[in-house]
């Protein structure tokens, strides 16, 4: 049993000690806000700054930064380390509503809020913006066609088509995805400070050396004098994975005024001025034969993104994984819109594209009489159809069975519309999960004192997700030290080089690492190679005050040179789920119950019974915590969550959490959480897969499918409301 603390860092995060990234304030701060355009196309012509600027304490109004002082930090998927090519404030160019037109800086916040609202802007242009993806003017380009890189290729084996005209059975679903966005609790924000010449950047990020390297080439100046710090994040999502186009200009203004600036976006602001989940629209087709065997399937998606990037889509990768079907065609089209560039948002994919696999998979066991979790068990695989080589590992058969009995499963009556409880639709619902097992390089470093304590530096960023402890447990487990004889250093680009953390690599990149800077500690201080261990003595022994090893850890299949490189200068360096001999994946079975208001439509989540396969479970509360905040979060985006982007004048009109509404404690109620724990034995020597996304994916469908079970109604558009509900009951 381990002896670390269930949490590390519970007991500075409910008193408050914790420090985010812009909880800081350097002698002299001054405080930024934002300016923002009112139209969402066009070109500025003159932006008025004169009311602004007489605002007392007022020190800078930025309205345009000379490209010599300033670049864009590139787009984090073409070679750059930004969220978006698209930079504000270097040039006239508004190409959505919200995009920054003026930095102010001020002594104080409210001067600067206050000047900020005096700011306004003559603009040209300003024909109506096209923000839906079935909106007049978008513009349709293949993901294939733009980007013919063999990663972006649409996911082929065998001939689907051919298969699929052959089918006995065949079932035919579309559905659609919602805008949605991350709201973190914590904002996005930072402090930026130059000492001397060296820029040193406060800001809650996932991503550390990539706002290293990108402020870098920003202000071109060497990455050597760039530091950024960013030890806890209050709440990521994919939402912090990549410099914010307001690094550049923060960083701007402090040098001009010599003073550390500060700027925290509002949450308005945040839904503009950073990504979001895009818009898609999904089409399934399935074939099997009469016995609800699966023969073939076409998967085919539509998903928005901005006019000037391209954000690549992977809806396929995981949904020819997540059955044995030999004949599967992806086919994933991008769809320009005048919004700022989405991105990654928890499951950005696999959320999405699973709803639509598994509410067709549900549609077939209805078809063909079968029941849904005897389909599932009956099309499961131990055999990556697309590639043919075997999975590393795969419990999806055990996760089904295990969520079954705890679930009560068995007493299911198939009949849809045929349960009531207290006069309410009870239904149940079934879906899997999948998400791909990703890997990056990553170096640890380690210094083992003769105080008896050990220093840890290593690639990893707490969101809230546990990385701390997981990695402190690794430690004490292994050393058989105490928690406290243990110091993290993460997030800090002073300390080891930081790779995005994000896709839900973090613990299984961080845990190898680590795991072999342990065992060349040992190594070097003479220690046998496993069992508890006097670190006091052991450095003592040295004769010197600190013992330092330094370890590498490559993912099976990468090129060592180029994944160093690429982790050392900021950029994704990325393996899988595809590596040499095998295909890696996470899976989770969730089952649902929901309750309808016959007189109201309201729809209750009152069981959820989640059972997950991540290989081994490193850290068991923060685990099962991953597991219930992504069956949380997934009522909140299949009942709740949508932000409404305006048709006439673009921008999202619900951009606050009044009317972003997220699941609340009133919407949750029993989540039972049970992991397989198995080590994956391919996949790192630790054996962990990853947990915090794939516990998400699955939700929606099985939340949805239990509505069926309800209702007898299929709810084919995210999310289901009282009112979509209401009108068909
Ligand atoms: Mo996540 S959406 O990969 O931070």
């Amino acid at each position: 049993m381990s002896t670390a603390p269930a949490r590390v860092d519970a007991h500075a995060k409910v008193t408050g000690a914790l420090r985010y990234g812009a909880d800081r304030a350097p002698h002299g701060l001054a405080h930024a806000a934002y300016a923002v355009a009112t139209v969402a196309k066009g070109r500025i012509v003159r932006v008025h700054t004169e009311a602004a600027v007489s605002i007392p304490g007022v020190h800078l109004v930025l309205t345009r930064v000379d490209a010599a002082e300033l670049r864009s930090a590139g787009f984090i998927w073409s070679g750059g380390y930004g969220f978006q090519s698209l930079q504000p404030l270097l040039d006239d160019r508004i190409a959505y509503r919200g995009q920054p037109i003026a930095l102010v800086v001020a002594d104080t916040l409210v001067a600067a809020t206050e000047a900020a609202r005096l700011v306004t802007a003559d603009y040209t242009g300003g024909e109506p913006p096209t923000v839906a993806i079935d909106g007049p003017g978008v513009e349709i380009v293949g993901q294939e066609q733009a980007v013919p890189m063999p990663m972006f290729a649409d996911t082929v084996a065998g001939d689907a088509d051919t298969a699929l005209a052959a089918a006995p059975v065949k079932v035919d679903v579309e559905v659609y995805g919602p805008n949605q966005h991350q709201v973190p609790m914590e904002l996005i924000g930072a402090v930026v400070q130059w000492h001397g010449d060296t820029l040193v950047v406060h800001e809650s990020t996932q991503n550390s050396s990539a706002l290293q390297h990108g402020m870098a080439h920003q202000l071109g100046i060497d990455p050597g004098r760039v530091q950024v710090i960013s030890p806890s994040v209050g709440g990521g999502f994919g939402q912090k994975n990549s410099v914010q186009p307001h690094l550049g200009p923060l960083a701007v203004a402090a040098r001009r005024l010599g003073r550390p600036v500060k700027l925290v976006l509002t949450r308005p602001q945040t839904f503009h001025q950073a990504s979001f989940r895009p818009m898609s629209r999904q089409r399934v087709r399935l074939g099997a034969d009469a016995s609800g065997r699966l023969v073939a399937a076409v998967h085919e998606i539509d998903q928005q993104t901005s006019r000037y990037d391209l954000f690549p889509a992977f809806y396929t990768e995981v949904s020819a994984r997540l059955y044995g079907i030999g004949d599967f065609r992806g086919r994933q089209r991008q769809v320009r819109t005048d919004t700022q560039t989405p991105g990654y948002m928890r499951a950005p994919f696999e959320h999405m594209s699973v709803f639509a696999m598994e509410t067709a998979v549900d549609e077939l066991a209805h078809a063909t009489g079968q029941d849904p979790v005897a389909l599932r068990l009956a099309n499961d695989t131990a055999t990556d159809p697309v590639t043919g080589l075997p999975f590393s590992s795969r419990h999806v058969a055990e996760c089904l069975e295990r969520g079954a009995a705890r679930f009560g499963w068995a007493e299911r009556k198939p009949q849809p519309r045929s349960h009531y409880a207290d006069g309410d639709l009870v239904g149940w619902g079934v879906a899997i999960g999948a998400y791909p097992a990703d890997l990056a390089p990553a170096i640890a470093k380690l210094s083992a004192t003769a105080a008896g304590t050990i220093v840890v530096a290593v690639a990893g960023h707490e969101m809230g997700q546990g990385i701390r402890t997981a990695i402190t447990r690794l430690v004490t487990d292994d050393l058989g030290v105490p928690a406290a004889a243990v110091e993290l250093d993460l997030g800090d680009t002073r300390r080891a080089p930081q790779h995005l953390t994000a896709g839900s690599w973090g613990t299984a990149t961080a845990l190898p690492a680590v795991a072999a800077g342990l065992a060349e500690l040992r190594a070097r201080l003479g220690l046998p190679a496993a069992g508890p261990v006097d670190l006091r003595a052991a450095v003592a022994a040295t004769g010197a005050p600190r013992v330092d090893v330094e370890a590498t850890t490559i993912p099976p299949g990468q090129p060592p040179d180029i994944a160093v490189e690429r982790l050392r200068t900021g950029l994704p360096a990325l393996a899988g789920p595809e590596y040499p001999g095998f295909v890696a994946f996470s899976y989770i079975a969730h089952f649902a119950e929901v309750r309808v208001e016959l007189a109201t439509g309201r729809v209750r989540v009152p069981q959820v019974v989640s059972v997950a396969d991540c290989g081994r479970v490193a850290s068991p509360v923060t685990a099962a915590s991953q597991v219930r905040g992504g069956v949380v979060w997934g009522i909140g985006a299949t009942l709740r969550e949508r932000s409404v982007a305006e048709p006439r004048y673009g921008g999202f009109l619900n951009a606050t959490l009044e009317e972003y509404p997220i699941a609340v404690n009133a919407d949750v109620h029993d989540i039972d959480v049970d992991f397989i724990d198995e080590p994956d034995p391919l996949l790192n020597p630790v054996g962990v897969k990853g947990l915090g996304e794939v516990a998400f994916v699955g939700v929606a469908p099985a939340i949805g499918n239990a509505l069926f079970h309800a209702t007898g109604v299929r709810f084919r558009r995210l999310p289901i409301r009282i009112e979509d509900v209401l009108t068909h009951l």
